[in-house]
């Protein structure tokens, strides 16, 4: 479970994210989506404990971020939509740090590795150094990276760029899984019919604000075969 309750953020008169209350439930896949700049990024650097709120409250599980990062942080994965990895180690060696950094047993760490890496195709790689990895490559190696605890929470900012269809697929499959075992995903995204098919619930944030939030069924309040790009469109436009 997450929660933000009336979370603000500036960069100098810049409102990143402006009184933002949202709260997502156990066995859900959110998707957030959202103009570029509108404040996603921010949000889930709030959220994962990057970026401190100038206002309001963000919880893990009941866990405040701000008062308890340590214990905050074991319940969740987080997927950065940048990352630098550690250029001059092997894919395993990077998984190896992941777990040793989350203390995830010998066993589990194994099972969890042998099944991302077999999922991702990237079995071979796995002995070559990132530098040598693709962008798609790197992509699947910090997912595998960020699950290896097997948390509760998945933090995912814009995870399906770079991967190729297969992977996306598969990556889904997993969110799917991972919210119907009774867990959270909490992901970004610009794909639209990504979004609609996969997400119990979305929320749409423009210029730091959520404008709406709810099922598909919700935001298309009785239209009902609006799509989510038209449901976007519209409400994103709306006010321009
Ligand atoms: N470190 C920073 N310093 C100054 N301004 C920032 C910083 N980070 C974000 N911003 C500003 O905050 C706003 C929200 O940015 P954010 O990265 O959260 O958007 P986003 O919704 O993730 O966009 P995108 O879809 O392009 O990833 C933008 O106006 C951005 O310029
Ligand atoms: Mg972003």
């Amino acid at each position: 479970m997450i929660s933000f309750e009336h979370v603000s953020k500036s960069f100098g008169a810049k409102k990143a994210v402006d009184d933002l209350t949202l709260t997502i439930d156990d066995g859900k896949v959110f998707g957030f989506i959202g103009p570029n700049g509108a404040g996603k990024t921010t949000a889930i650097k709030m959220l994962t404990g990057i970026l401190s709120p100038d206002q309001g409250v963000v919880k893990l599980n009941g866990i405040d971020i701000t008062s308890d990062p340590i214990e905050a942080k074991r319940s969740f994965g987080y997927v950065p939509d940048t990352f630098d990895m550690y250029e001059r180690l092997t894919g395993m060696e990077y998984l190896r740090f992941m777990g040793n950094i989350y203390r995830v047993d010998a066993a589990k760490r194994k099972a969890h590795i042998e099944k991302y890496l077999h999922m991702f195709g990237l079995e071979e790689a796995a002995n070559q150094q990132i530098r040598a990895y693709s962008h798609g490559m790197k992509q699947k190696l910090a997912i595998t990276g960020a699950l290896i605890h097997e948390p509760s929470i998945w933090i995912l900012d814009e995870p399906m760029v770079g991967l190729d269809p297969q992977s996306v697929f598969l990556l889904k499959e997993e969110m799917r899984r991972h919210a119907d075992a009774g867990r959270t995903v909490f992901f970004s995204t610009h794909v639209l019919d990504v979004a609609e098919r996969l997400c119990d619930e979305i929320g749409i944030i423009k210029q730091g604000k959520l404008i709406a939030d709810g099922t598909l069924d919700e935001l298309r309040k009785g239209d009902k075969d609006s799509t989510l790009e038209e449901l976007f469109l519209e409400l994103v436009e709306k006010g321009e």
